[in-house]
């Protein structure tokens, strides 16, 4: 493994995970990190996949291991692409430039969010990113295929519609911590602030000065001035009625490939397949929206067996180890999101930051191919231990 300079007490996600904590201010921390609700799907997540026991097979040279995969037609040297995440820019000045060159750096994906801080133009010119658009439906549908064709002219090959979230999620503790977006002043927010100087002067200070107080960036302009903000945000609120015509408008609409992030049925799968999209991420959005939703591990080898020929299957909830990314494919995805985990890296140093986080991820993977002695990625669907194995 490269250790980037810096970076040598990160020895994996956990660590990442609590220098973070110490890094941003309480409320934009726990926004990152925590679920919805009592928060049992975050436990439900982590539990089923430690459940998850893989059987090595023995005496398999594994001396020349490849973790190279092939996801949505293009080669990659891991099976791996970089989530959507919305306010990455308030983590790290730029941050949504630093996640798409720690992507890049990598040779993932980066999935550039609609509420992300900097516009999918800058990040393209910045990055070097391979990039992906992902999609929340605004409730004026022009405004919405007018922002899918800025990302496509920006150079987003492919679109993932995030069908997931039809209403807002209950997150109590941003309410508590005053946390939201477009960003308000609030007793509590301020001493949150407060306690994060080093935060404070990088991120917040430098937004202020360059581009003023950080706000979703490819919502129109006048959103983002008081004086248009009442009369255009219900425009680009996010609809309640998005269905499968949804589906059938993006599907004429968007040229390149089509995914739907979100899924957790059979019966949505093959939807999606007959519809015409090319892939779907079994996931419940990383435990952040519905507290009872099924895991993904729970439903992915149904999905996988029932789809999996019609339909290119990701996966994402809950990667914190290489193991994880192993036992995801074992299962029968292709490939696996990562949504938290570079936000903990970029949030601890940038782009260096969340280059880290995904070099641990990969040299994980490498060790857990050794030991189950799958020396290609599509050999770990024989390590699943089926019932009487
Ligand atoms: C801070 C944060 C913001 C997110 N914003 C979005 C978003 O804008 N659109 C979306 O489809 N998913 C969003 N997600 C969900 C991720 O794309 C992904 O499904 C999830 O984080 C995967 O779980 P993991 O964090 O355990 O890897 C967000 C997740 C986090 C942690």
């Amino acid at each position: 493994m490269i250790t980037q300079p810096g970076f040598g007490h990160i020895l994996n996600i956990a660590d990442a995970r609590r220098a973070a904590a110490r890094r941003l201010p309480r409320g934009l921390f726990e926004y990152i990190d925590r679920g919805s609700e009592d928060e049992i799907a975050i436990g439900t997540n982590r539990r089923q996949l430690d459940a998850i026991r893989l059987a090595p097979r023995v005496l398999v040279d594994v001396s020349r291991p490849s973790t190279e995969a092939e996801i949505l037609g293009h080669g990659l040297p891991l099976p791996l692409a970089v989530a959507p995440t919305a306010v990455a820019g308030l983590i790290w000045h730029d941050g949504e430039i630093a996640l798409g060159k720690a992507a890049a750096r990598t040779g993932v994906p980066f999935c550039v969010s609609t509420q992300s801080i900097t516009a999918i133009e800058r990040i393209a010119a910045e990055s070097g990113a391979r990039l992906w658009f992902q999609l929340y439906v605004w409730k004026n549908r022009q405004r919405m295929l007018a922002l899918l064709d800025r990302a496509w002219a920006a150079g987003a090959e492919t679109l993932m519609l995030t069908v997931d979230t039809p209403v807002g999620p209950n997150r109590e503790y941003n309410t508590r911590n005053g946390f939201g977006i477009p960003l308000k002043a609030s007793w509590r927010a301020g001493v949150d602030v407060a306690l994060r100087p080093r935060w404070a002067i990088r991120v917040m200070l430098r937004a202020l000065a360059t581009g003023g107080v950080p706000t979703y960036a490819h919502y129109p302009e006048e959103f983002r001035t008081k004086l248009g903000q009442a009369a255009l945000s219900d425009d680009v609120a996010l609809a309640a009625d998005v269905t499968w015509e949804d589906v059938k408008l993006l599907r004429r609409h968007w040229r390149g490939k089509l995914v739907l992030k979100g899924i957790l049925r059979v019966d949505d799968a093959l939807a999606a397949a007959s519809h015409g999209c090319d892939a779907i991420v079994v996931s419940n959005h990383g435990a952040r929206n519905l507290d009872c939703a099924a895991g993904p591990t729970e439903v992915l080898p149904a999905i996988a067996d029932a789809a999996g020929e019609r339909v290119e299957i990701l996966a994402d909830s809950g990667v914190r180890r290489g193991v994880d990314i192993a036992r995801f494919l074992a299962l029968g995805a292709r490939g696996v999101l990562v949504g938290r985990a570079p936000l903990f890296g970029l949030a601890i140093g940038g782009a260096d930051g969340a280059e880290r986080i995904l070099d641990i991820l990969a040299a994980e993977l490498r060790t857990a191919m050794g030991f189950l002695g799958t020396p290609r990625l599509a050999d770990l669907p024989v390590t699943l231990r089926r019932p009487n194995q």
